[in-house]
């Protein structure tokens, strides 16, 4: 019986340990994905198919004590999204602009000062889907900071070079992009992503942010 309750007390303190080191920041409320509070000036909205820019748009939800939001698709992509590679490239060079199911109202996002966008790479573009939510609102002077999540990494500036383009009147962070691409050209992949700045993962969040500025 003692033995039951000293392991049980182990437990207990192991995963409070466990939760103090993995959280720099606020716990999100992950119950809370498609209705931000609106009390912060700070917004995350991103798509995520796999996880991984999941992951990453929590971990600066928690690090900044913004909302959190995702994207969700109208029309869902398979549960392996490489099986749909041909439909995401044809979004992607068709610069189309896929439905989003759970558009905020625009009242609402007018709310925020600053958003991070985040989107995997997707045939060398953000997930159009992204492209949809950013059109679909005025933007004008608010802070933009897009994340991207990838395999590899190469053509990291085209994708980013988009999200620009679909924020025409807002500061953006970095402030600019390696120039030396032509950002019309999305179908021949042009290998020249130097001096960008991503975390890639989650663990890389809270060193990026401060690399930034955007957190002390
Ligand atoms: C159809 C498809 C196309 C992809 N294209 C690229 C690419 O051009 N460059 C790259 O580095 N990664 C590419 N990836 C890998 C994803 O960017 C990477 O796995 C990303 O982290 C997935 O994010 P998620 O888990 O949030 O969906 C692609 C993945 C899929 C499914």
């Amino acid at each position: 019986m003692k033995r039951n309750l000293l392991i049980a007390s182990l437990l207990v303190i192991a995963q409070s340990l466990m939760a103090a080191c993995s959280n720099n920041g606020q716990r999100v409320d992950e119950s809370s994905l498609s209705e931000p509070s609106g009390e912060t000036k700070t917004l995350v909205a991103y798509f995520s198919a796999t996880g991984n820019t999941h992951a990453v748009a929590l971990r600066i939800a928690e690090l900044t004590g913004a909302d959190i939001y995702r994207i969700e698709p109208a029309q869902s992509y398979v549960d392996n999204p490489y099986d749909d590679s041909q439909l995401i490239q044809d979004e992607a060079y068709g610069d189309l602009r896929p439905e989003v199911a759970n558009l905020l109202p625009a009242e609402d996002v007018a709310r925020y000062d600053t958003i991070y966008v985040g989107t995997p790479l997707w045939w060398h573009q953000p997930a159009m889907v992204v492209c949809t939510f950013l059109d679909a609102y005025d933007l004008s002077g608010k802070v933009i900071v897009p994340f991207v999540t990838y395999g590899a990494r190469t053509y990291l500036n085209e994708a980013m070079q988009k999200m620009f383009k679909c924020t025409p009147n807002s500061v953006h962070v970095p402030s600019e992009l390696p120039e030396d691409i032509d950002p019309d050209n999305i179908r021949e992949p042009q290998d020249d992503d130097d001096g960008i700045d991503m975390p890639g993962n989650a663990r890389g969040v809270e060193e990026w942010l401060q690399r930034m500025g955007l957190i002390h």
